[in-house]
């Protein structure tokens, strides 16, 4: 079997191709990433020495080069992790969301549809349903409502993704997972900045008054569910893939500083996100009740071994200040990082 692995070089690509690439000895990883800031080629190189793995560079636009690819390698399967995938950053120059996440979406079914792929996996997020009030939690069947531009890019593409299903036929399965969390996240989402900051004494900024909900899964039950799904997931479904438990930002601050021994005296409550949604909640029923997954690593747990893990890793975070990200930091967020 042969799998095309689109933003494999992002945070959750990265995780899914360390889980997958030495148990899946007989199914070939092709990856493919722009390498934006959020994409760092250096995550894959220990992997790339195995024979069931490979990279190329390129963008999710770009129709030529995918269909150059699609002709030599005879895919089975492509799964898109690939998205522009920072709120803030959508709610500062959304083109770039629109290009990626809803264009290079489209031209990537297309180029499927022609080569007849046997499964599409889209991966989506909560955020397309937009805030959900308590006590509620949706199903796959809800209304889409998505807030801000990242929310509306990924709700468009989860659409289009749909339209090839019941225009073509292509196969197509969406997963919609909540706030992943773990290795390898680039430093400008919440748990990562929370650690780098407290690490070096620095505040932790949350915004608003840290009431916002939302569920937070360890990336490696999430890699999981998408396995599942590949083998499994049917054509023309969602899955939504959570935890059930929704936490405060506040209260995940004070999580991180008491798992670093921080003081909370290091926590400031600055200027709300634009149009900030209060909660997300999903409920998973339909992937436990089908196909028997569920999430298995608890937030205590999992943050444990992610903060260990950034600690280790200080190079990697060091990493993460480019060129283009520290312009980016400095034009949009001044002292933040
Ligand atoms: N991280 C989460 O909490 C979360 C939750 C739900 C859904 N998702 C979805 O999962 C997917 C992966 O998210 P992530 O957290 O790994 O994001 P990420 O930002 O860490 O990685 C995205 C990757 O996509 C690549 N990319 C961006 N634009 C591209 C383009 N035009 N062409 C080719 N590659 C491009 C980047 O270089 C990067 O390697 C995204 O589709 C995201 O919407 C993420």
């Amino acid at each position: 079997m042969k799998i095309l692995i689109t933003g494999a070089a992002g945070f959750i690509g990265t995780n899914f191709l360390k889980y997958a690439v030495p148990r899946y000895k007989d199914i070939f990883f092709y990856c493919y990433d722009k390498l934006t800031y959020a994409g760092r080629l250096s995550n894959l190189v220990p992997l790339l020495v195995n024979d069931n793995i490979k990279f190329t560079k390129g963008d999710l636009t770009d129709c030529d080069l995918l269909t150059a690819i699609f002709s030599k390698e005879n895919f089975d399967a492509v799964i898109n992790f690939a998205a522009e995938t920072h709120v803030d950053k959508s709610l500062i120059c959304c083109d770039q969301f629109i290009k990626t996440n809803i264009l290079g979406t489209q031209i990537l079914l297309q180029i499927s549809n022609d080569f007849n792929i046997k499964k599409f996996l889209q991966i989506s997020t909560d955020e397309v349903y937009g805030p959900v009030d308590y006590p509620h939690r949706l199903n796959e069947a809800a209304c889409l409502k998505p807030s801000n531009p990242y929310a509306i890019s990924k709700a468009s593409a989860d659409l289009i993704c749909l339209s090839y299903f019941r225009s073509y036929n292509l196969p197509v399965v969406i997963t919609r997972s909540c706030n992943n969390y773990g290795p390898y996240q680039f430093i400008e989402k919440q748990i990562p900045l929370m650690i780098y900051r407290a690490m070096n004494n620095k505040y932790l900024p949350v915004y608003g008054n840290g009431s916002n909900i939302r569920e937070r899964i360890h990336v490696e039950d999430n890699i999981r569910a998408i396995l599942v799904l590949l083998e499994k997931g049917k054509a023309g479904e969602i899955y939504n893939v959570s935890t059930g438990i929704g936490i405060s930002n506040i209260d995940l601050v004070r999580i991180l500083l008491k798992r670093l021994n921080k003081p909370e005296s290091l926590i400031r409550f600055v200027k709300d996100r634009i149009n900030h949604d209060k909660r997300y909640a999903m409920n998973s029923n339909k992937i436990k009740k089908e196909f028997n997954w569920k999430p298995e690593i608890d937030l205590e747990e999992g943050i444990d071994t992610t903060i260990e893990w950034y600690m280790n890793n200080y190079e990697w975070i060091k990493g993460c200040f480019t060129e283009e990200f520290n312009l980016f930091i400095e034009t949009n967020y001044g002292e933040l990082f």
